[in-house]
């Protein structure tokens, strides 16, 4: 037993700070596993694909470069993102500064700390983003959404109501934090109301903080982001770790307006005081990664498709089993409703999305996320599926052999495991009629 000493972590936060929910999954799939059960591991967004060759090259040429890094990012890279940016939707070079975090979400959290005041939050959102504003002494200012198979909505009346209505009420909502194509919900916002959003937040002088991590990763290539439409009040962040799947190489980056005075200078200073500078060797390879190279973009698209083909397999199949999914149009999530399904079984079923959670990993071994965790009423029985349990390695080989377009069919070849979990799902239900 460790001697216990009297300097305690402030533990005072209100509501407390725990370990994220999806790194929480992560250690529970490990544990289960290690005890030699059968898991359905659908509660982490690890992107599952391997490094691209020419990044690893980069990698290792590079690896004996120790010395810090500017603070921003190195100066070719940072052209490189804003290069990439530009390309893909539009947004001036010349008007945006670079800068380069060990990880996207260390720069939303930046964000939040510089720029003073209220936190205006989709429900549902992300799981990170209202831990940080409570870390930063902030209040969340929750903004209702609707959801269809034509996206996910912030209605533009909905969200003005949100900020004269927390300014009424002494709250000082100054950021609005959006997600594109949205975890947990597999969803991109319509283009008219990514422009409705925007001039309701231009109008009230609020800053967008709009997450792209999948960005690239929308279906079909319709990304749209909300910069277009609000170039100077936008700050968006994205990086490696969903396109690329190199989340554990903690390469992010934020594009901030110049419009946005002392914004990127203030950034700048907190990664100054904080963390530095991202490892050497990654950010040289990170200019490959945004150079546009064939191989790096056959490698994005790929990924695209296969996740694609298996979200929407899974949407389809839950559909069919009478639970409600909206169908994913980019990411590598799904955001079941049970309640349909629910309201028309008997008592046996859960009554909080958390005791569903439970039900699935003790009873059919699916791991996954309530929909607590991403800021939904206990008794909304809604979950977020993570749909990466498959060697990504296997899907790509697979999908480059293929002389015609994927299949659900396809599914059992190189993602068995969501297969056994939509198994799982049927298997649940039928304890409960
Ligand atoms: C919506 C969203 N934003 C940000 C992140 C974090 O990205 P990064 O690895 O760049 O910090 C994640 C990772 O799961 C995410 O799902």
């Amino acid at each position: 037993m460790p001697t216990e000493v009297a300097l305690k972590p402030n533990l005072n936060l209100t509501p407390p700070v725990v370990l994220s929910p999806t790194l929480a999954a992560d250690a529970d799939v490990k544990r289960l596993r290690d005890a030699g059960k059968a898991v359905y591991h659908m509660g982490f967004g690890q992107a599952p694909f391997p490094a691209p060759a020419r990044l690893i090259e980069a990698v290792q040429d590079h690896a004996h470069e120790k010395a810090y890094l500017p603070v921003a990012g190195l100066p070719e890279l940072r052209n490189q993102v804003a290069q990439h940016q530009q390309r893909l939707l539009g947004t001036p070079a010349e008007d945006m500064d670079v800068l380069v975090a060990p990880g996207s979400k260390l720069i939303i959290y930046a964000v939040q700390m510089a720029v003073a005041g209220d936190l205006l939050l989709p429900t549902p959102s992300w799981v990170s983003y209202a831990p940080q504003a409570t870390m930063l002494g902030q209040q969340v200012v929750p903004v209702s959404t609707q959801l269809s198979n034509a996206g996910i909505e912030l209605p533009a009346d909905q969200l003005d109501d949100a900020i004269v209505r927390a300014r009424a009420a002494g709250k000082n909502p100054t950021k609005l934090l959006i997600n594109y194509p949205s975890n947990p919900t597999g969803l991109t916002i319509p283009t008219d109301n990514l422009k409705a959003i925007a001039e309701v937040c231009i109008q009230h002088n609020i800053c967008i903080i709009s997450d792209e991590i999948y960005g690239r990763l929308t279906f079909d290539g319709d990304y749209r982001s909300i910069s277009e439409f609000a170039p100077h009040h936008t700050v968006v962040t994205t990086g490696l770790s969903k396109h690329l799947s190199l989340g554990g190489w903690r390469l992010g980056v934020g594009t901030v307006p110049k419009a946005m005075t002392g914004l990127f200078d203030a950034l700048s200073g907190i990664a100054s005081e904080t963390w530095s500078c991202v490892t050497a060797p990654i950010q040289i390879a990170a200019i490959d990664a945004y150079a546009g190279h064939d191989d790096i973009e056959r490698t994005v698209s790929d990924s695209a498709t296969i996740h694609k083909a298996v979200t929407r397999y899974l949407a389809d199949e839950l559909n069919a089993l009478g639970i409600q999914c909206f169908t994913p149009q980019g990411g590598f999530y799904v955001w079941p409703d049970f309640r349909p399904l629910v309201d028309t079984l008997g008592e046996k079923t859960p009554n909080t999305s958390a005791e569903l959670t439970k039900q699935l990993v003790n009873e059919v071994g699916i791991v996954a996320l309530p929909g607590t965790a991403f800021g939904e009423a206990p008794d909304v029985l809604k979950l977020r599926l993570s749909v990466c349990d498959y060697d990504g390695a296997e899907a790509l080989e697979y999908l480059r052999a293929l002389d015609r377009p994927l299949e659900a069919s396809d599914i059992q070849r190189f993602a068995p495991r969501v297969v056994g979990g939509v198994a799982g799902f049927k298997q649940l239900i039928e304890t409960w009629q």
